[in-house]
């Protein structure tokens, strides 16, 4: 099939949730993909932040491989080696103590919140109410689009769940002044927000959460969904602010493709949920767990790290570069290999005009270009992707 027959059936038969580029994806190998008519592109989307070693990535494709022959699918009623091997190396690596697996953000930060509300019931007197930050993004289930501090991802699905209210991200006075001491039981931030528009928290920022939250007795979560797993050059985003969470979640580049999310926490915390207090049929399936352990090996012994704090130095040099030529670009900011170009204009056009000569980026926030490319990513390649943005947005 071919790209317009593609589109074709995806038109008639799927349901109309996204609003997509006309073109279908069939191929991938490194920080590379080529559509259904053989157009080949440099992928810096990588299925937003998912395909963090690349596409095919042979650690991924051996560990699927190996698995799928030995045992794909067996229900959380047994003990599961992959899903226990995982969850001890996340801790071994993390603050955390125990792992809930699930099969996405969205399902993470429900775990998480539902660990809150227990850990809040039994712990705290009743209390549980999280706070959010307004411009947030945590999933579309109903309590997660509840916490989401962004209207569009809300309207239309009232009534919403209680429980949940939006304070100012970066805002350490308003966070505090929001605290209900009777009712607040956590606080529920992306260490820096991602849908947002790649907005990074102030120095002190989360630092002066985890004070507020010692002082008030509260919990802090972290959503690393987007940022966690070596996406910012450590392996979770918090260890650049010399903060610990009580909760963390993961998804997205934790199963290397495979749809794989993890709610981690502190032992005392944890021990809210017991035997038939969540559960989930597919989370921590023994496939999905086999390529979490490929791609948290890979990223810890692999050099991948070492490689997306090398890249991400090259890519923030070369678009300040280009912000200095060029006025469109009104800021630049990120951490490791998430980076936001913020624009003086909208940017779905520019999105567009760099897929047609051969790059893949995408637009938050309505003026942010956001670049996600693998954490393998290469200088020619960047050097690449740079030089057709710079022609595009030359002809603004
Ligand atoms: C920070 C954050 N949390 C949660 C989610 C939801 O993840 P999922 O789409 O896997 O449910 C996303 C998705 O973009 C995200 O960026």
């Amino acid at each position: 099939m071919n790209n317009k027959q593609i589109i074709r059936l995806t038109e008639k038969y799927v349901a109309s949730t996204y609003t997509r580029f006309p073109i279908a994806l069939v191929r991938g190998k490194g920080a590379r993909v080529w559509d259904a008519d053989g157009k080949e592109y440099l992928d810096f989307v990588g299925g937003i932040a998912v395909n963090s070693l690349g596409h095919n990535h042979p650690a991924v494709i051996r560990a699927i491989e190996r698995q799928a022959r030995k045992l794909i699918h067996v229900s959380n009623l047994y003990h599961i080696a992959p899903q226990s091997e995982l969850a001890r190396e996340l801790c071994r690596h993390s603050f955390a103590d125990r792992v809930f697996f699930c099969n996405s953000g969205a399902e993470a930060n429900e775990a998480a919140i539902k660990l809150a509300r227990r850990y809040g019931g039994e712990r705290l007197g009743g209390k549980y109410e999280v706070l959010s930050a307004t411009n947030s993004f945590h999933g579309r289930t109903l309590a997660t689009l509840t916490a989401t501090g962004q209207e569009k991802v809300r309207a239309g699905y009232d009534p919403l769940p209680p429980g949940f209210r939006q304070v100012a991200y970066n805002d350490l006075g308003a966070m505090e002044a929001a605290i209900d001491e009777n009712t607040t039981a956590a606080i529920l931030v992306e260490p820096i927000q991602g849908e947002g528009g790649v907005v990074l928290p102030g120095k002190d920022y989360l630092r002066g959460l985890r004070e507020l939250c010692d002082r008030k007795n509260l919990l802090l979560i972290f959503d690393e969904v987007q940022v966690g797993m070596g996406r910012t050059g450590k392996l979770f985003a918090y260890e650049h602010y010399g903060v610990e969470p009580d909760i963390m979640t993961l998804a997205k580049a934790l199963g290397g493709g495979l749809p794989l999310g993890a709610m981690l926490a502190r032992e005392a915390v944890a021990r809210s949920f017991g035997p038939g207090s969540h559960a989930s049929t597919f989370g921590g399936n023994p496939l999905a767990c086999s390529v979490g352990l490929a791609v948290l090996k890979s990223m810890l012994q692999g050099g991948v790290l070492k490689n997306c704090a090398k890249m991400a130095r090259l890519l923030m040099s070369g678009l300040l570069s280009l912000k200095a030529r060029l006025p469109v670009i009104r800021e630049v900011r990120g951490k490791g290999l998430i980076v936001g170009v913020e624009l003086e204009q909208e940017g779905s056009k520019i999105v567009e005009d760099c897929m047609g000569q051969g790059l893949l980026i995408n637009c938050t926030a309505h003026k942010v270009l956001r670049f996600l490319p693998p954490l393998i990513v290469g200088k020619k390649e960047l050097e690449q992707g740079l030089a057709i943005l710079e022609k595009v947005l030359a002809r603004q």
